[in-house]
């Protein structure tokens, strides 16, 4: 008989019920494999996906397949054009988070989040590194536009919304960056020193709320250290706190390049070290043979990843189809980015607007910034409907002479800038925006040889564009003026307190425009196409309205149109305060304002420069605390330019009833809104609540929830139910290490911003409320 030799051992493959027999199966180099990313997509042309951000390694015997990332959190970010293929792999770049925020509306948040996920399944990913919740401390932070706001509470909740909507389609998200992420410079090395109380009430309580209401899939580490270890290293943050404190069982993924001591990284639960080196593989392998890293360190971190694979798409073998069918997600894109326009000012009801003839003013008129710049943004933000487009198709007539010195200029100029930087860096980065110039005062003489030999190979006739053309006179011709200023801001980099002012030229352009606009009666309108806010106390008053459009995708030029001419009612509202000046704010002593002026310098690393610790770059005190934005300012009474929360429409809202009843959670606040003008519009209401006096010292008011209505027709109401459960009263207590809220009297107002409550009602708290929690990331200086 010939020998049968029937083997028991069943081929071992990864399974949801299988997890702990697969890591037992594993050899310690496949566990070292898993831990460590295979490197990034960008540039690498063996990438399954190009231009994506990295992907895990696949284990073929035991079942195992890659996973796949992408940039995020404005859309998928990948390469648009892959070698020797001509199909279009753009995926929709969607409005930034601090512009989203703007919306106040976490069911938009919610759809975005979806479309992007949808995009991201389709075109055969796995996780969207997004979104982002770290707190806008400063004004000048370079990411404050991937983030949402300077609230924890609005930018928790628009997370976790973004996050449901994302992870809706099966995929996974990644929140990051974890935490105390707020400033660019210097940012692998600087050391975030906060106190527990505004650690926890500010800088992780947006990631808090992110974490329990949204559930990411994954985590990611900061670059920067929290009070003194790593974010990537750090076992308070990673372990103790999200996993055991927040119950949270995901993935955690360091930021690229963000870890240092790579097995301390494993010890804290940091599952995942990316993009990955040989290096890391090197180290871990050391670590593991002299024993500084159990193995079962190692193991615990495979089961993580292991049950993340289980999940994906790419696991269970998502037929994913790439052409994607984009329509419905620029539909809802135009329309989210124009609800999200903040109105600041608008006298004599300039907007909005009847068709007619329109002269648009300013360089970003011709060339708005859609998208952060940076990895995040997606397709580097090549492609957006312009804001001459747009007006014409809602009817407008842009006036063709200061369009084309315009085109010609703005084309030339942005070549200058970029030829200055290699590539790589021009195609992320753009730092320097063309200097405003004044159409038709000079023409095209103002332009440089080198200039003007660009402009004739750009095919642009050199006569077109050098028509002297009086102010006065293209005053009569038009209608109304439209000026755009515009800033541009993208990771690596912080802004510094210079951009946040105008610029000479700037000035001079809205100075020279609103007087001849003026004198023959006819409007001037800004339009600022910002990631944050910008000086206006210093001229404002000069022109007649003024529409913050913040970063609002690739329909920018449409989105906008609908809200100049009235299609859509503005129902953005401030997520910062925005300041009288830089200065204003306690943090802005803290914080490195000038330093994008000597980067070189300030972005080596410690260890290669000499001497003492530099304040601000290699280390920043959060010395302000707890008050941080509106929290300062309105408790302070000190002035503002706009308050937190601000935002007008083109109707008007009355606020016709509130009512405060106590649930077995907290309380439910109930508020009638009413539209009484003539329009049709959405109104957020904000609810802030102020706490009894003679606990721990707080800000006077908070925000505590918030709701926005459906569209309402004039004369229309509707009741928004805003529940706040008395976890979300409480205050840190840092000595007792415990969530505090005393018993007593509250006040919630609903207002249309921080500043401006529209009604109160008391509420009495029967008794004091405590959630003791471990000591941990405790302040070293
Ligand atoms: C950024 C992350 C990003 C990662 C991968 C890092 O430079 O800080 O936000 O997700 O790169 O591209």
């Amino acid at each position: 008989m010939a020998a049968c030799f029937v083997s028991g051992a069943q081929e071992l493959r990864l399974r949801p019920d299988n997890v702990d027999a697969v890591v037992a199966a594993m050899t310690v180099d496949e566990k070292v494999d898993l831990v460590i990313g295979c490197g990034a997509g960008w540039g690498n042309v063996d990438a399954k996906f190009p231009g994506t951000a990295g992907w895990t390694r696949a284990i073929p015997r035991l079942g195992i397949p890659s996973i796949y990332f992408a940039d995020g959190p404005q859309g998928v970010n990948m390469t648009r054009f892959r070698e020797y293929d001509t199909r279009d792999y753009s995926c929709t770049f969607f409005l930034s988070g601090s512009t989203l925020a703007a919306s106040w509306d976490t069911e938009a948040a919610e759809a975005i989040g979806h479309a992007v996920g949808y995009e991201l399944k389709e075109r055969g990913l796995d996780v969207i590194l997004g979104p982002g919740a770290n707190l806008h401390r400063n004004i000048l932070c370079g990411r404050n536009q991937e983030y949402f706001s300077e609230d924890p509470l609005l930018s928790g909740k628009m997370a976790a919304a973004w996050i449901r909507g994302a992870q809706s389609n099966g995929i996974s998200t990644s929140l990051k960056h974890f935490a105390v992420n707020n400033q660019e410079t210097n940012r692998k090395e600087n050391d975030s020193r906060v106190d527990a109380r505004a650690l926890r009430e500010l800088y992780l309580k947006g990631f808090e709320i992110a974490v329990k209401e949204g559930n990411p899939g994954t985590v990611m580490g900061a670059y920067n250290y929290v009070n003194g270890v790593h974010a990537c290293e750090n076992a308070d943050l990673l372990d103790r706190l999200l996993r055991q404190e927040w119950g949270w069982n995901g993935v955690v993924m360091s930021d690229w390049d963000g870890v240092v001591r790579q097995a301390d990284a494993v010890k804290a639960t940091c599952d995942l070290i990316e993009p990955g080196t040989e290096a890391d593989k090197k180290a871990l392998l050391d670590a593991l043979e002299n024993g500084s890293l159990p193995m079962e360190d190692l193991d615990r971190n495979i089961r993580h990843i292991l049950e993340l694979v289980v999940k994906s798409p790419s696991y269970q073998g998502y037929p994913y189809h790439d052409d994607i069918d984009r329509e419905s997600h620029q539909r809802l894109l135009r329309r989210v980015a124009a609800e999200s326009c903040i109105l600041l000012r608008n006298e004599g009801g300039a907007l909005p607007m009847k068709p007619g003839k329109v002269a648009l003013y300013g360089c970003a008129s011709y060339d708005l910034v859609p998208a952060n710049m940076g990895v995040n943004g997606v397709n580097n933000g090549v492609y957006h409907v312009s804001l001459v487009q747009g007006l014409r198709e809602a009817g407008f007539e842009v006036c063709r002479p200061i369009l084309r010195e315009y085109t010609a200029y703005v084309a030339a100029e942005n070549e200058r800038i970029r030829s200055a930087f290699p590539p790589i860096f021009a195609q992320f980065y753009r730092f320097d925006r063309p200097a405003e110039i004044i159409p038709g005062q000079e023409g095209g003489d103002r332009l440089t040889p080198e200039q003007k030999a660009m402009t004739v190979d750009l095919g642009i006739q050199m006569e077109t564009v050098n028509r002297r053309w009086p102010m006065e006179e293209q005053a009569v011709e038009n209608d109304a003026a439209l000026i755009t200023l515009a800033r541009t801001t993208g990771e690596a980099f912080d802004r510094t307190a210079s951009e946040f002012g105008l610029t000479t030229s700037e000035r001079n352009l809205i100075e020279t425009v609103s007087s001849a606009y003026h004198a023959v009666g006819k409007p001037v309108i800004v339009l600022l196409n910002v990631p944050a806010s910008l000086e206006t106390v210093s001229w404002r008053e000069k022109v007649d309205a003024i529409l913050v459009v913040g970063q609002p995708g690739e329909r920018a030029g449409e989105s906008i149109a609908d809200v100049l001419c009235g299609a859509v009612n503005p129902s953005g509202h401030l997520t910062d305060t925005w300041p009288v000046r830089y200065g204003d704010a306690p943090a802005d002593s803290h914080f490195p304002s000038e330093a994008g002026q000597d980067i070189q310098t300030l972005m080596t690393p410690r260890k290669e420069r000499s001497g003492e610790l530099v304040s601000n770059i290699d280390y920043t005190e959060y010395a302000e605390g707890i008050y941080v934005g509106y929290r300062y300012f309105t408790t302070t009474g000190a002035e503002v330019a706009y308050p937190f929360g601000f935002g007008l429409s083109y109707t008007e809202f009355v606020y016709d009833a509130m009512s405060v009843e106590p649930t077995r959670e907290g309380f439910l606040a109930r508020v009638t809104v009413r539209n009484s003008g003539s329009r049709p519009g959405r109104e957020v209401v904000q609810l802030y609540v102020s706490a009894p006096k003679g606990g721990l010292d707080k800000p006077i008011r908070e925000l505590k929830g918030f709701a926005k209505t459906r569209e309402l027709a004039p004369g229309e109401s509707q009741t928004l139910e805003i529940p706040v459960s008395t976890y979300e009263l409480a205050s840190f207590n840092a000595k007792k290490s415990a969530w505090q809220t005393a018993r007593g009297t509250y006040t919630f107002g609903a207002g249309a911003c921080s500043s401006e409550i529209r009604v109160f009602r008391q509420a009495v708290l029967p008794g004091n409320a405590e959630w003791k929690v471990e000591k941990l990331l405790l302040p070293q200086h």
